[in-house]
């Protein structure tokens, strides 16, 4: 396991909720003005040692931050509209972010309906952007004395696609690149672009983004790990840790029915039926798998399972959901759970983006490319090789510990230089 040079550069694509709730809180746990809650790898044991120890994971004063953003301002800026964060706090952390100012980015209205686009790379050309976005990356290596940068993916989720003929290997991408192609969207393009320059590559968001052929063929040639999609933060962490208890207790369920209020940003994207529908595949999926209606029809044939998000703006990020889950019981009693669960959006993604980053350069210090699947624990769809996810929390999170437990002994091998 080589680990390089300690400090480890993280960019950011798309600097707004939960980005800057990323970068403002590291901030503000260097200060001690907040524990970092929710990241494993600041919290967690691993074999009874510290996580970030056992695979001498970066601290948290060596990582350093920066990002592309299609809209105005600095990471200031975007936390306070954001308003995830008390303002209070932000003040203090006001020099740290305002110290991070996205670089231009690339925009595409018809993937992202719902935003303009007002800070803009003057490429046009799809081809070119990329190049663009490849020296945007060389640069903040050279600025900051980076040698490893990883790429998270954090942009507004764009409107729902498919891959087509354009995405199957690097040579046809090329070439539909150079050509403009209109089923490359702007996350593939970012995605391309970080691949090429060798940093892991993490989709937080539903988009297909690095999902594709090409991408897994240029992470597999580069030796780049990359991970995906769409963290999973609130309603369905919940679904994915009950639906498996009440499967292996043999319950049936007729119906689990899921609603959502969200008054951010993130919320007003998903209004746009076309973004909201790359959404909903996302949250559908993992019921089906968990609960294996074919094998079990008795229990779970007739299952009937909707999810709505409403963009409500009263509630900003402090998004709001309940679920009525319809049980049945033995002679076919039924029965009703109701949870509702007032959570806060980016404070529940912030952690998992810490992590995400920090074991992304873990793996690929250990020599680990292509998809990490044993990072599925973090998201709604887990990228997959072939084949369909895992869903289960609990089996997602005996792999991951098995994947680190392989990277700890790795590192106790090779030593560390930092
Ligand atoms: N908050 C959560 O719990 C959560 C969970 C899972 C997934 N996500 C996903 O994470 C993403 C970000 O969420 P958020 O709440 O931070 O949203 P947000 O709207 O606050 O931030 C998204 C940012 O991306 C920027 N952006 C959009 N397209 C871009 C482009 N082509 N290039 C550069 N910047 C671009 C926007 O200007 C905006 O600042 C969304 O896709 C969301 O669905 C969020």
């Amino acid at each position: 396991m080589d680990s390089g040079t300690p400090r480890l550069g993280i960019l950011m694509v798309g600097m707004g909720a939960i980005s800057t709730t990323l970068v403002a809180g590291v901030a503000a746990i260097e200060r001690e003005l907040g524990k970092p809650y929710g990241a494993l790898t600041q919290m967690a044991l691993l074999d009874g040692a510290p996580m970030s120890e056992a695979l001498q994971l970066p601290k948290l004063n060596q990582l350093r931050f920066g990002g592309w953003d299609i809209a105005d301002g600095d990471a200031f800026d975007a936390a306070q509209r954001a308003a995830v964060l008390s303002p209070l706090l932000l003040r203090e952390l006001e020099p740290a972010l305002r110290e991070i100012t996205p670089m231009a980015g690339i925009h595409d209205p018809r993937y992202l309906r719902r935003a303009e686009g007002r800070r803009l790379k003057p490429q046009t050309n799809k081809f070119e952007q990329a190049e663009a976005l490849r020296e945007d990356i060389r640069a903040f290596r050279r600025r900051h004395n980076v040698d490893r940068v990883v790429v998270l993916w954090c942009g507004s989720t764009e409107v729902f696609s498919s891959p087509g003929p354009a995405h199957q290997n690097s040579r046809i991408f090329e070439t539909a690149l150079k050509q403009d192609e209109p089923t490359i969207a702007p996350s593939m393009i970012y995605a391309y672009a970080a691949l090429k320059e060798k940093c892991p590559f993490v989709n937080a968001t539903p988009t297909l983004t690095v999902d594709l052929p090409v991408m897994l063929e240029l992470a597999e040639a580069n030796g780049v790990p990359v991970s995906g999609k769409d963290l999973k933060t609130g309603q369905t962490l919940l679904k994915t840790i009950l639906a498996p208890g009440l499967k292996q207790r043999m319950l049936g369920i007729a119906g689990w029915f899921s609603m959502n209020i969200l008054g951010n940003q993130d919320g007003a994207v998903l209004d746009d039926p076309a973004a909201f529908r790359a959404k909903e595949e996302s949250k559908l999926s993992a019921l089906n798998h968990i609960l294996e209606p074919a094998v079990y029809p008795e229990l779970y044939g007739q299952l009937s399972h909707q999810v709505k998000i409403n963009y409500y703006p009263p509630r900003g990020d402090n998004k709001e959901s309940w679920d009525n889950i319809d049980v049945i019981g033995w002679l076919g009693y039924e029965m009703q759970i109701k949870i509702n669960f007032l959570c806060r959006d980016s404070i529940l993604a912030a952690p998992l983006l810490l992590d995400l980053a920090l074991l992304s350069d873990a793996a690929q210090r250990s020599g680990r490319k292509g998809v990490q699947e044993w990072l599925g624990f973090y998201f709604k769809s887990p990228q997959v090789k072939q084949g369909h996810p895992e869903h289960d929390l609990s089996v997602q999170y005996r792999r991951l510990q098995e994947a680190l437990r392989e990277m700890a002994r790795q590192t106790e091998k090779v030593g560390v230089r930092s």
